[in-house]
């Protein structure tokens, strides 16, 4: 590598050019026009003599990979989610990590309410059928469904997007809100959208419609298994925009397929791009590819504040996001 005053950072997924721009200013940077998917032994490599590497949710940060890249002072994800990130390993090592939170709320919980109509309503599985040219008559039974103006919405994960989520249910479908959360919001809060914290297991058994937005870790991997589908009605619906791994695909596709389960609305797999099989094959089941967040403006305004944070821990200054402020300010590895 060619010696530059400038420190050397890797943007390990194709973004926007002028992002790519912006970080050239600062950086010298090794990029992937051609989005190559790194294999982990090549994104080792690229990332030998690098301070900084831009990542997203597809590449895996963990203890083997700092070790094995010691210059590494900050990596800087394009995703709000960062279960790709050991971050106490960052930690450990004086490894700046952060994330996108904010810029992707409101598109995320648009597309999760999207989700959550076309799996309710039976969007995807209409559609395809009238494709197929077997739409020959109305009957008045044809696609029956729930409704989802005025049923229960069950948020799983109250965060910003949970709270996003069940405003776009509150106000704008007049549904009654009952959430779960580690933590109780504010009575300010819950005010405006009538908003009540139950038990996980109330929330599944009173809920018409599932909403699944808390972020994934060991603590929460198969939060919705077979145990937790069956306290749920058989007319309820789930929607997944959190991560795959929150819910053990097999008991759902086995649920959907019983019909002790309505539909399921899925925006994230627990091993995408591949998708379970018994998933695919269900026409109750609405997937769309891990696209939550994919608005031109959002996507955007991720690349910018990924960017941002790299030039800040890269430059002294505190990053805007950053996940491990007891790391800031330290300089030795
Ligand atoms: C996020 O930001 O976490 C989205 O799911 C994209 O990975």
């Amino acid at each position: 590598m060619a010696a530059s005053s400038q420190p050397h950072v890797l943007v390990a997924r194709r973004i926007f050019p002028q992002v790519v721009e912006r970080l050239r200013e600062c950086f010298e940077v090794d990029d992937n026009p051609t989005d190559t998917i790194l294999e982990r032994s090549q994104l080792v490599e690229r990332l030998q003599g690098k301070a900084g590497a831009f990542i997203t949710a597809s590449e895996r940060i963990d203890a083997a990979l700092l070790d094995a890249c010691p210059d590494l002072r900050a990596v800087c994800n394009m995703a709000v989610g960062f279960n790709n990130i050991d971050v106490q390993a960052c930690s450990a090592r004086g490894v700046m990590a952060t994330n996108t939170p904010g810029v992707l709320t409101e598109t995320t919980a648009d597309l999760g309410f999207a989700l959550l109509m076309a799996a309710a309503r039976r969007i995807t599985e209409g559609e395809r059928y009238l494709r197929q040219g077997r739409w020959t008559r109305w009957t008045y039974d044809m696609f029956i469904a729930p409704d989802v103006h005025g049923s229960t919405l069950g948020i799983l994960g109250m965060g910003r997007i949970g709270q996003a989520i069940a405003r776009r249910g509150a106000l704008g479908f007049g549904m009654k809100v009952i959430y779960h959360n580690r933590t109780r919001l504010a009575p300010d809060l819950e005010a405006p959208l009538a908003a009540r914290w139950v038990e996980k297991t109330t929330l599944l058994r009173e809920c018409d419609h599932l909403v699944l937005v808390l972020p994934y870790s060991d603590q929460t991997h198969h939060a919705i298994g077979a145990a937790e589908l069956a306290l749920m009605k058989p007319a309820a619906t789930l929607t997944n925009i959190g991560r795959g791994g929150l819910v053990d695909e097999d008991a759902l596709a086995a649920a959907l397929q019983a019909g002790r389960l309505a539909a399921a609305g899925l925006d994230v797999f627990e091993g995408e791009p591949h998708i379970n099989p018994k998933l695919m094959a269900l026409p109750n089941a609405a997937l769309t590819p891990h696209i939550g967040s994919a608005s031109l403006r959002t996507r955007r305004a991720m690349a910018d504040l990924a960017a941002a944070n790299l030039i800040a821990a890269l430059c002294g200054q505190r990053p805007p996001s950053l996940l491990n402020p007891e790391v800031f300010g330290l300089h030795s590895r």
